[in-house]
This record gives C-alpha cells, structure tokens and sequence, in this order.
C-alpha cells in the first residue's frame, strides 16, 4: 500500500527521499511523488515505478532543498494519473500533503471548501486534506493542521510541509502507521522503518490523534488538543542486512531460505522441551483468562488467515477449547455473538491490515479479550489488543507472505501447547510435541536442500494454467496457502480444498495433465489421501505430491514427489508449505514476473 517518507535536516532532500522511496517499493504502489522547498514549493510526480520518478527529476534543477516530502500511491480514490498522485497541493500551491489512509467524510468536505472558493484539481481525497489545512492557515501551519484534522473522519499518516514556513514539517496519524526517525539534527519521518534505518536506528511511533511539529532544532509532540506528549525513543528492531537481498535475486527466495533461523528466534526463551513447558511473557499477564476462555475466534487475512485456520485446528486438537476461524473482513460486518469469555486471536505479519484492525475494534466493543500474533512490533494491531506474541521473523520485504506464515503458525503452536498444557495436556506428551517442534527449523532446512528438484518439477507444468492443491485435516490449510502462493505471484489460477471435497464437484475439472497437487504426509489421514489421488489420477490428472521422508507407496502413483521429514501431524504443515513455497517462486520467475512486486498487490491492506 502507500508509502510516505519525508525529511529534515541538512542533507540535499531529494537523494534521500528517493531512496527511501524505492526501499518502500515492495509495499505495492502505482505512482510516485516528491515535494521539497527550495524558496518556494516544488512538486514533481510520475505514474509507474519511483525509476520513472528519478528520470523526471534529472529534468528539473531547483530542487536542491533540504526539507521535504514523498509518496508511493496505490490508488483508492481516483484513478492512477498524475493528478492523483501526491504530493497534493492546495490551490495556491504553498502548502503540500502526502497522506496515506482514506477520508470518509471527503465528499462533504469538498462541497464545503468548494462554496468558499477553492478549486480541485485531482479526484483523491488527499487534496481535500490539504485544502482544509489551507482553509485554516493563519500564518502557523501546525495549528492549521491540527484543526483540520479535527474535521476528519478517518484514517491519515500524513506529511505536511508550508513554503511560508520552511524551516517545519508537521506530521500525523491516526490509523495508518507513521515512525519518526530521529538522527544528528534531522528527521527522516516514514510510514514503514525500512525507508528510515538507513540514516538512523533511533526512532519513535506516533498514537492516534497525535501531531508532532519537527524543526532543525527538535521536535514536539502533542494532542489534536495542544496536549503536549513525551514519545518513547526506541531503537528500531531491524538492520540494513535484513532489509538488503545479499546474495539472493528475490526477497522472497531470501525469504523462504530465511525460515529456519526465524523460526529459531521464533521459538528462543519460549520453550523448555524437557520439562515440557511453554513461557510466553507477552500473554502471561492474562494466563487465568485464556486457560478459562470458553471460545477462541481467530481471524486474518490471506495467508494469515490461513495461519489462523491452522490456530484453530491446534487450539481444538492440543487445548481441547472450542475454537473457530473467520475471515475479519466477514466477523466485522456480521454481526457475530461474543459469549462471556471469548478470546480473538488477530493474526496479522504487518499489524495494519484494514480489515483485521476493525474485526479487532468489534470484538474488543463486543467485550472479548484480544491477543495479536503479529510480527511488526508497534503496530496498530499490538498496540490495541490486550496482548500479544511477536513472530519475530524480522522484516518481511517480499509481498508474498513466507516467513511471516511459518512464524504465524509457530507462535500458534506456542500459544496452543501453552492452554493445552494447563488444561488437559500431560508434560510427557507436551514435551514430547515440543521435541519434535525444536527440531522444525533442522527439518525446513533439509527440505530446502530440495531445491534444485523443486525447480526441475515445477518446469515440467510451468505451461498449465489451471491448478488444484489438495490436503486433508492439519494439511489443508496449508493446501490453501500452497494455492494462494502459486496464484498471486505467477498469476496462474489455482484452487486449494479438501481432498475430499474435490469429489462434490471440483473433480469435473480434471482433465488430462492438470497438475493436482496433493499434501499426502503420513498422518492419520493418509490412506484417504490415497484414495483421494486415485480418484484424480483415473481421470487423467498429473500428481505431485509432497510426501513423508521414506515413503515408497507414494512413487508408485504419484508423478513427482516432494519429501519432508517425518513429523507429528500437528506440525506438518511447518513442513509441507515449504516446497510450495519454493514450487510458486520457481512458477512465478519461469514465467517472467517480478515476484517481489506482484501485479495489483500491496505488501500491507490498509483500507477496507
Ligand atoms: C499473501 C499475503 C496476504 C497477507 C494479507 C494479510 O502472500 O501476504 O494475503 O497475508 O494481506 O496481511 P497481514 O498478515 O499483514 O495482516
């Protein structure tokens, strides 16, 4: 989704906004724009890639400044054209805005200032924002803000620079994530840490409803009230070397191979094998509830949903409570009966995801106890929920979610392991589950080394455009993630569902050589998978198979084999998403595309 960076300090604007824009590129945009005072405002904007940005201001020579602001936009209000994009400007071109997020009561406003003289050039929202501002500028451009945003229903990270006033930036939010990095008198300001980590690790998050006023000389934070805050300066919990490819050509392979020492710090500190214990600092404060929880409702995204479809498997199979998966986009509009002593778990890799944020507002207005299990630390989702489990898997640049899924999982079986335990789990079986986890990150490592086989199978169907990914219990959410990896980066249509479903209709589509994918690990449910791809290979179907190390029955039918290691069924899918993790990549690069900037999609939702 849309990225925001800004800058002030010493150092030329430009260069440095454009970098920290192209290290916001993964987040999915369609235009780009910069502004910087240089006397008087300077604006220029570009529809495509930031590199088509870059060339435009090769043209220009006075933007030598150093303040500024810009933006990748992913269009929400008004199509992509360069009107659209930001920086928006009021009409006397003296006050310009980069803003993510969306304004409801845009329209109202629009007729508002149009019946008092201002005139429109774009379609967005945005320009509505900074004609307001412009409607109540009297010579103090942080007043003017902070009463225009006191008319705005919505979501907005803004950046907000005055060719009056050059020597401030104002800056904002409310619902849309806005960190400020705080270097040797200067402030990088951006919506994402990646574009800031450059250039300083010291760094603060602003709260809803919050203003800062940032100058060469310092900054101040207040209430859309003049309530002056004190922020938090924290260090920034991600490096240069995790957001740089280093020796891989995609994030997301870099992603995929990153898993098993994720998954290690995933897991350090929070389990003792031996002694079969789990310790989750994050939730303990709330161990009685959760142990006593009557219902769990877990709910996501995408693949995080797919991830919390796991959380209910695991939280009905190990802690025996009633548990149940819902897409947020569908709990919040619903309608949904919160009995006393529900739990929503959010499942989220950003903390930002639209959708999620609001099933988490209705749920906490329905009285539940909240819990994230989120990766970006002080998002919004870990800021709003009563507690929490960080992934820990560190930035996720590819949009493809990855190291995220196995982290969302992981940190599942934590929580699951943790109330089973207190419930009805015995130490010994606890301990025993909690060996083989252990050993998750050594077993996607071996897996891994499969690669090369991943790649030459993944050749032979690259041409079909039409695939079925098939699993049966815990490996059926893991189907549905198989599915969804191929179908988002390589565009190549791909269902996943039961096994046993294909049969109530699906399997018409089968035709000969359509690739079925099929989960068919040894757990309980293998000999049905085996019947399952029976059924499709009758019918002319190609099988490829992700298999359980050592299984020889599964060559005689299948037409390519993937191999785990052997594991207890509730951790499997840790395991059996890898290859078709690397399976969607190999597909997606075969055919061409840039698999870290997948057509239409943006990194984080955030908007409805
Ligand atoms: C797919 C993918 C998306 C996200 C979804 C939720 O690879 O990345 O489906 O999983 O948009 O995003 P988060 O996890 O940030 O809430």
């Amino acid at each position: 989704m849309c990225g925001i960076v800004a800058y002030i300090g010493h150092k030329p604007a430009k260069e440095l906004l454009v970098e920290g824009l192209k290290r916001m590129e993964y987040r999915g945009y369609d235009s780009a724009g910069i502004a910087v005072l240089n006397g008087g405002l300077r604006c220029i904007r570009a529809v495509g890639r930031v590199a088509v940005l870059e060339d435009k201001l090769t043209t220009v020579d006075d933007l030598e400044g150093t303040i500024g602001i810009a933006h990748t936009r992913w269009a929400t209000h008004g199509e992509v054209n360069e009107a659209n994009c930001h920086p928006q400007q009021d009409d006397k071109h003296a006050i310009a805005i980069i803003h993510n997020g969306t304004i409801e009561n845009y329209a109202t406003l629009k007729t508002y200032l149009k019946g008092r003289g201002h005139s429109f050039t774009s379609a967005t929202d945005t320009e509505v924002m900074v004609m307001l501002i412009s409607e109540l500028y009297q010579g103090d451009l942080e007043q003017a803000v902070r009463a225009a945003l006191k008319e705005i229903r919505g979501a907005y990270a803004i950046g907000v620079i005055c060719a009056n006033e050059p020597d401030t930036l104002v800056v904002a939010r409310k619902g849309s994530p806005l960190i400020i990095g705080v270097g040797a008198g200067e402030y990088v300001v951006a919506s994402d840490a990646s574009a800031i980590v450059a250039h300083t690790t010291q760094a603060f998050s602003l709260d809803d409803e919050q203003v800062c006023k940032i100058t060469r000389d310092g900054f101040r934070t207040s209430t859309l009230d003049n309530i002056a805050v004190t922020p938090e300066v924290r260090q920034l919990e991600i490096d240069l070397e995790q957001i740089e490819l280093g020796s891989f050509d995609t994030y997301m392979m870099k992603e995929i191979y990153e898993q098993p020492e994720r998954l290690r710090l995933t897991m350090k500190g929070r389990i003792k094998s031996r002694d079969g214990q789990i310790v989750l600092g994050g939730v303990s404060k709330f161990t009685r509830e959760l142990v006593r929880a009557r219902r769990f409702v877990l709910t996501g995204q995408g693949t995080a949903y797919h991830a919390a479809m796991l959380g209910e498997y695991l939280f009905e199979d190990l802690a025996k409570v009633p548990a149940k998966v819902e897409y947020a986009s569908e709990f919040r509009y619903r309608n949904p009966i919160i009995v006393d002593g529900t739990v929503l778990v959010a499942v989220s890799q950003s903390g930002e995801t639209a959708d999620t944020l609001a099933a988490l507002h209705e749920a906490k207005e329905r009285g539940a106890l909240t819990l994230g299990v989120v990766n970006v630390v002080g998002s919004s989702i870990t800021r709003e929920t009563d507690a929490g489990v960080y992934l820990r898997v560190g930035p996720e640049i590819g949009v493809a979610s990855t190291k995220a899924f196995t982290g969302q999982v992981a940190v599942l079986t934590m929580l699951a392991l943790y109330m089973g335990r207190r419930r009805y789990m015995s130490v010994e079986a606890c301990a025993d589950l909690l060996s083989q986890f252990e050993r998750v990150p050594e077993m996607i490592e071996k897996t891994l080394e499969q690669n090369d086989h991943i790649l030459d199978v993944t050749k032979k169907y690259v041409d079909q455009e039409n695939w079925l990914f098939l699993g049966r219990g815990y490996n059926y959410p893991a189907a549905l993630e198989g599915a969804l990896k191929l179908k988002e980066i390589s565009y190549i249509h791909a269902e996943g569902m039961p096994a046993a479903e294909m049969k109530h209709g699906p399997i018409a589509l089968i035709h000969d050589g359509m690739p079925v994918v099929f989960i068919a690990n040894q757990g309980p449910q293998y000999d049905k998978v085996m019947l399952n791809i029976e059924q499709v290979k009758s019918r002319g179907g190609r099988i490829i198979a992700v298999a359980t190390e050592g299984d020889k029955q599964i060559e005689t039918i299948a037409d390519d084999v993937f191999y785990v290691p052997h594991i207890a069924d509730p951790l499997s899918p840790l395991l059996t998403v890898v290859p078709l993790q690397l399976m969607a990549c190999h597909a997606a690069m075969l055919r061409g595309h840039d698999v870290d900037k997948p057509r239409n999609l943006a990194k984080s939702v955030t908007v409805e």
